[in-house]
This record gives C-alpha cells, sequence and structure tokens, in this order.
C-alpha cells in the first residue's frame, strides 16, 4: 500500500509555497521602488538648498566670489531626520571657497540642472547634489560650483519603513489565505466523509450502489466502487448457487450409499447383500467423480482471479493420443469404437493437466451418451492460424435448442441415464477460456451426433 498523505496539507504547502514565492518578488519590487521615491523626494529638497547657495554667491569689488550661506535653506534638509548636511563652494577650477574642503566632488555635472550621486563621507553614505552656475559683475562673468550632501538616514528609514509594511501585509495575506484554504478544503471533504459513514453503516451483504450525493471531482470513483459491486454481487450470487448446487448433488449420492448399506444389512442372501454392496460403490464413485469435478472447478476459479498461470509449450497431438489411449479400455466396455486422428506435433501454450482434464470430459460424454454401437473420434487439426481439437460422435448429440443450456454449470440433458453433475461442458468450456480458447458444440460431419471443438487461436 502507498503511503496515505493529506489532501489538505498538500494544497496548503503549494499555496504556501507560491505566495511566498510571488510575495518575495512583489516584495523586491516594493522596496526598489521606495527606494526611488525617497530619493526623488529628498533631492529635490537637496536641490534647492543647493539653488538657494547658488543664489548668495556673488562677486566682491576684488573680483573674487563671495557667499553668504543662508542656513535656512540647510536647516530645511535637517529638520527631516537626524541626517546631517554638508557643503562646500568652489569658484573656477581649483579654487576652494569656503563649506567642508573633505566633501567629494562629482567630477561630471551637466550645466543649469542638479546632478546627483552617492558617496562616502566620514565613514557615512551620503547624497550629494552639485549645481554649476556663475556670478557676473557686469563686465565678466565668474563660474562657481555648489556641493550639497546629506547623509542618507531618512530615506533609508522611510525605505526600510515601507518595505517592513509591505512584509507585514504579506504575512497576513498569507495566514489569511491558509485559514481560507484550511476551512475550504474541511468542508469540501466533507461528503467524503459522510460516503465513509455510509458505507460503514451498511451491512456486509449490502452491495446496492452507494446513492450519496458526492463532488463531481469523486463520482468517477463512487462510479467505479459501483460497477465493482455490481460485479461482486453476481460473483456472490454465482458462488451461494454452485455452494447450494453443488452440496444438492453430493446430498443424492450420500442418501443412496445410504439406502444401499441399510439394504445390505438387512439381506437376507450374499447375492443381494452383494448387488446392493455394487449399486453403493457406484454411488461412492459417483459422489467421487462429482467432488473431483468441484475441486477442479474451485482450481480453474484460482486460475481465472491468479493472473499468473504457468504455461508450457505442449504438444497437443502427443497428449491428445496419450488420454485417448488412456479410454480404449472403456470404450470396449461401452460398446463404442473410439479412434484418434491427427499428424505431426501440434504445438500450443497451456497447462497440461488442465488439457488433460478439458480432453477427458469431453471423451467421457462421447462415451457416456453416444450410445452402444457409436463411433467416436478424437481428432487434431489446425492451419497457421488455429490449432483445433476435435471430439466428435455419431450418437443422438445435443438437440439445438439445447446446446446452450449444457453450458451451464448443473445443466444435464433430458436423458439422464448416465450419472453426472452437469459439470463437464462448463469445465471444458472454462479451461478453454483460460488459455485463450473457445468451445464451439454442434452436430457431427454428417449431421449426426456431437462433434465438440475446442480451437486455440494461432500454433504456439
Ligand atoms: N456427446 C454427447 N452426446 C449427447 N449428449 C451429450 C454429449 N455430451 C454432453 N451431452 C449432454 O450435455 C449434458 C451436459 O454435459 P456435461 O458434461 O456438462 O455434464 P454431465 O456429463 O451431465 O455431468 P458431468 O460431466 O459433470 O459428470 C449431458 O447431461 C448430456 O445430456
Ligand atoms: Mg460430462
Amino acid at each position: 500500500m502507498s503511503t496515505a498523505y493529506s489532501l489538505r496539507r498538500r494544497l496548503l504547502f503549494w499555496l504556501l509555497v507560491s505566495t511566498a514565492v510571488i510575495g518575495t518578488l512583489a516584495l523586491f519590487d516594493t522596496y526598489r521602488e521606495a527606494v526611488q521615491t525617497a530619493n526623488i523626494v529628498s533631492d529635490r529638497v537637496l536641490a534647492g538648498s543647493a539653488l538657494a547657495i547658488a543664489e548668495r554667491v556673488v562677486v566682491a569689488e576684488d573680483g573674487a566670489l563671495e557667499v553668504d550661506i543662508p542656513y535656512v535653506a540647510l536647516e530645511m534638509l535637517t529638520s527631516a531626520a537626524q541626517d546631517r548636511v554638508f557643503y562646500r563652494v568652489d569658484g573656477p577650477p581649483g579654487q576652494f571657497i569656503t563649506g567642508y574642503q573633505a566633501l567629494p566632488v562629482i567630477g561630471q555635472v551637466s550645466g543649469g540642472t542638479a546632478s546627483f550621486a552617492d558617496s562616502l563621507f566620514r565613514g557615512e553614505p551620503i547624497r550629494v547634489a552639485t549645481l554649476e552656475r556663475s556670478a557676473s559683475t557686469g563686465i565678466r562673468s565668474v563660474p562657481f560650483v555648489v556641493t550639497v550632501a546629506e547623509t542618507t538616514i531618512a530615506r533609508r528609514q522611510l525605505a526600510r519603513a515601507i518595505l517592513f509594511r509591505s512584509a507585514l501585509r504579506l504575512v497576513f495575506m498569507i495566514a489569511g489565505a491558509a485559514l481560507i484554504v484550511w476551512i475550504a478544503v474541511t468542508y469540501s471533504l466533507r461528503p467524503l466523509y459522510r460516503l465513509g459513514d455510509a458505507i460503514a453503516e451498511r451491512s456486509p451483504d449490502d452491495l446496492h450502489p452507494i446513492e450519496q450525493s458526492v463532488p463531481s471531482e469523486v463520482q468517477p470513483l463512487v462510479d467505479t466502487v459501483n460497477s465493482f459491486m455490481v460485479r461482486l454481487e453476481s460473483a456472490l450470487d454465482a458462488l451461494r448457487n454452485f455452494t447450494g448446487n453443488a452440496s444438492h448433488q453430493l446430498r443424492t449420492p450420500l442418501a443412496i450409499i445410504r439406502t444401499q448399506l441399510a439394504l445390505s444389512a438387512r439381506a437376507s442372501t450374499l447375492d443381494e447383500a452383494q448387488a446392493t454392496a455394487l449399486k453403493g460403490d457406484q454411488a461412492v464413485a459417483h459422489a467421487e467423480r462429482i467432488l473431483a469435478q468441484l475441486l477442479l472447478m474451485a482450481k480453474i476459479d484460482a486460475a481465472v482471479s491468479n493472473e499468473a498461470l504457468a504455461t508450457d509449450r505442449i504438444d497437443l497431438t502427443a497428449l491428445a493420443q496419450d488420454i485417448t489411449g488412456e479410454h480404449i479400455p472403456a470404450a470396449a466396455e461401452a460398446g463404442i469404437d473410439l479412434g484418434f486422428e491427427g499428424d505431426g506435433p501440434a504445438h500450443i501454450r497451456a497447462e497440461p493437466l488442465l488439457i488433460g482434464e478439458l480432453l477427458r470430459n469431453l471423451i467421457g460424454n462421447a462415451l457416456a451418451y453416444a450410445g452402444r454401437g457409436a463411433e467416436v473420434t478424437v481428432r487434431i487439426a489446425g492451419d497457421a492460424a488455429a490449432t483445433r481439437l476435435e471430439v466428435e460422435d455419431n450418437g443422438p448429440g445435443i438437440p439445438e435448442k439445447k446446446l446452450a443450456a449444457v453450458r451451464q454449470r448443473f445443466s444435464r440433458g433430458s436423458d439422464g441415464g448416465a450419472p453426472g453433475a452437469g459439470l463437464g461442458l462448463p469445465i471444458v468450456e472454462e479451461i478453454a477460456a483460460l488459455f485463450d480458447a473457445s468451445l464451439a458444440l454442434g452436430p457431427g460431419t454428417l449431421g449426426k451426433g456431437l462433434k465438440a471443438t475446442v480451437t486455440f487461436r494461432g500454433p504456439a
């Protein structure tokens, strides 16, 4: 048996894995966007302060640049968080004017608008805005560069806060989805539990179809179980029928034996006693034969349910010849001319003991019912497509309307002269079926008697 697993757990597992993967991807995206937004907003403020400083740069009378730092412009930055702000103003290339001289300057700046870059200052990450302008005296204009930098604590905090909130939302979403799946699965499985209960409540011999309403996905399973139960029911019926018939069949010879024993106990002469003993002995032989047939039947049934039936490549001609030979004394006693036809080996794949039983039943029937003076022929014939085993007699045969009936278990012909249980032909048919062969019954070659043909597909 394969190990059981929980549908609920499996669904939950896949839900969690997929939402975790998708959620993590979404989280990365959110974080990237948060950092971008925080940068855009803070960059604008940084550019504003650079512009405010640039506006305070003037050319002094001696031609040098002077700047009066507007601390308010820097304060609008520092008020935001615990971030610190640095600045520097440089004149024409190489001339440091004021501010933090160690502050890194961005080499490449685009004229007019501020340029931004990430850098490090005193071991801390900073964001740098650089603005290039020029101050004019009316006669000449002097270029200068304003650099304003800010530590990035506030923007990193903002991005982290956004990330945290998104992650929290994701966790709640996953937990919610898991809860919903748990409830939905429990609810959806309820019809299955009800189905289980309905089956458990049944009595063992109640094999009626299950009528519980189940989800459409489970309906095929229920249909399969139902059709299985129909087959089980008919198999059980057949079994009950068989055991009933079998015990009935045995009861008759047993009753005869008792009667004969009682008669022989009361016999006054030895002849009388011997006659009853003989009748009793015949009844025992009959019972023995029925038992053998029943056991054979059980063996065939077991072989049908057990797939691996051992088969050999056997020579049907040799086997049939042997078994025909076995019957010569009985044929002589019954006044019947028993013959064999067949030349050359004919190979089939089968189990020799069972094929022997098949043939014994057909020859036995011919000897029992063909009548004194009849001819019985056992024949092996065949071509590339099939190998045929025929047992033909020229006795009274079986009327056409009874041909179907005699194939049933325990069904006998009208004659009843010879003792039998009506199991011979069913046994023949079932053994044939085991080896993929078929049984045909019909009149003999001259329209007289019975010809039983067992056709094995293809030479082996
Ligand atoms: N060769 C035959 N000629 C005429 N009738 C036959 C012949 N073979 C079978 N039958 C008829 O078919 C019936 C069924 O045969 P089947 O072999 O199944 O059972 P049985 O011979 O009656 O009993 P069992 O074989 O179990 O001892 C027989 O009772 C007989 O009436
Ligand atoms: Mg028979």
